[in-house]
């Protein structure tokens, strides 16, 4: 199938002469516009189940800067929540969950085919998005990685080094092998519904992929994620699949082949002449400015750009940060950004 959208184009291996650009938390609280909605909204949860508001931010960065992709306006918490999990969000501290550190709170989650119903306002967002993007626009899919989610339905928050969740695989495997099971096949139903409601691409984020090393790597971030690839390969072959094993080092080189991943998103902790040698030899590489350029801006943030631009231009490459922009962030730096991306052709 010949894809004219340039996301889709890098997707199938393509390489352009300027590569196609989104950003992690494209919609998020740098923008004002953003901070206006989810006041409208009243939280950040309720700004997630309100379909008609999910999509006005979703779409607020397009509209400002013309991005070739937008992603759901949605949080990789919403399914363990689905699943039976509370979950709330304390205001500069980041989410809490109730926690799953044993059988008798696994059992108390529901079934992988039991979350549709709490989940059907995303879905009706992916259907508002796909009437309301401009043509040339991607709609992105996604979720967390099973190693991610589990490691805040364990701890029952964000954790630095994810010590909640790496003691629960020493100390009670079979909860733990089990959880990440749960999360895993309610992921491959979650991402399948997303598709048929009409995102082109999907997304699995696993932020914390980097705390797993060797053997627990190859169990808790490849196999899921090659599973969840597989799964839906089967329902949808023609959709394509980013992978991002943030931090993976080293553990990215084979990561697309490996798990069947169309593209790997990387982190800014590997240069782009690494990725180039190690990784794009494979397929397409999204990445990976750091989003502290978004922040600082200035001549930086033109030679950072201009390096990775030159670094990947000679194979499929779609232009990222290597991790969310942050609040604190410019919004002209973004603009900045763009605009050195797009005069370098
Ligand atoms: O990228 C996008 O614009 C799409 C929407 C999106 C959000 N979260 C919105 C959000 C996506 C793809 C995510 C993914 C996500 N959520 C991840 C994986 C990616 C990553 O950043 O590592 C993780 C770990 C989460 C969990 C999560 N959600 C945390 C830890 C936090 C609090 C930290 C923070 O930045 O405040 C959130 C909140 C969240 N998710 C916000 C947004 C825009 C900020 C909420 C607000 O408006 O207050």
């Amino acid at each position: 199938m010949k894809q004219s959208k340039p996301i889709l184009r890098a997707l199938s291996g393509e390489i352009l002469s300027t590569p196609p650009i989104w950003m992690m938390r494209q919609a998020g609280r740098y923008l004002p516009e953003y901070r206006a909605t989810r006041a409208e909204a009243g939280d950040f949860l309720s700004l997630c189940y309100n379909s008609d508001l999910a999509t006005e931010v979703t779409l607020q960065p397009i509209r400002r800067y013309g991005f070739d992709a937008s992603i759901l306006f949605a949080d990789i918490l919403l399914l363990p929540q689905a699943l039976g999990a509370d979950l709330w969000f304390v205001t500069g501290e980041g989410p809490r969950l109730s926690t799953v550190t044993n059988a008798a709170d696994f059992a108390k989650l529901k079934g992988k085919d039991d979350i549709h119903e709490h989940l059907a306002p995303i879905y009706q967002t992916v259907r508002n998005l796909v009437q309301s993007l401009p043509e040339q626009t991607t709609l992105i899919g996604f979720a967390g990685a099973p190693w991610t989610v589990a490691t805040y339905m364990i701890a029952g928050k964000g954790t630095p080094d994810q010590a909640p969740a790496h003691l629960l695989k020493s100390t009670g495997l079979p909860v733990f092998d089990a959880l990440i099971d749960l999360i895993t096949e309610a992921t491959i139903e979650y991402l399948s519904q997303q598709i048929l409601a009409g995102a082109e691409v999907v997304k699995l984020f696993d932020s914390w992929a980097g705390s797993l090393h060797n053997e627990d790597f190859k169990k808790y971030a490849l196999a899921p994620t090659k599973r969840i690839i597989t799964a839906l390969k089967k329902r949808h072959p023609h959709t394509p699949i980013i992978a991002f094993p943030r931090e993976a080092g080293d553990n990215y080189i084979g990561f697309a082949k490996a798990t069947g991943a169309d593209c790997v998103a990387v982190d800014n902790s590997v240069s782009a002449n690494w990725i180039a040698q190690h990784m794009q030899v494979d397929g397409c590489v999204q990445g990976n400015l750091a989003s502290r350029h978004m922040v600082t801006g200035g001549q930086n943030l033109i030679d950072d750009t201009t390096a990775i631009v030159k670094a990947l231009g000679k194979g499929p490459h779609i232009f990222n940060l290597g991790h969310g922009i942050t609040p604190d962030a410019d919004p002209e730096n973004v603009q900045l950004m763009i605009d050195t991306v797009r005069s370098i052709a």
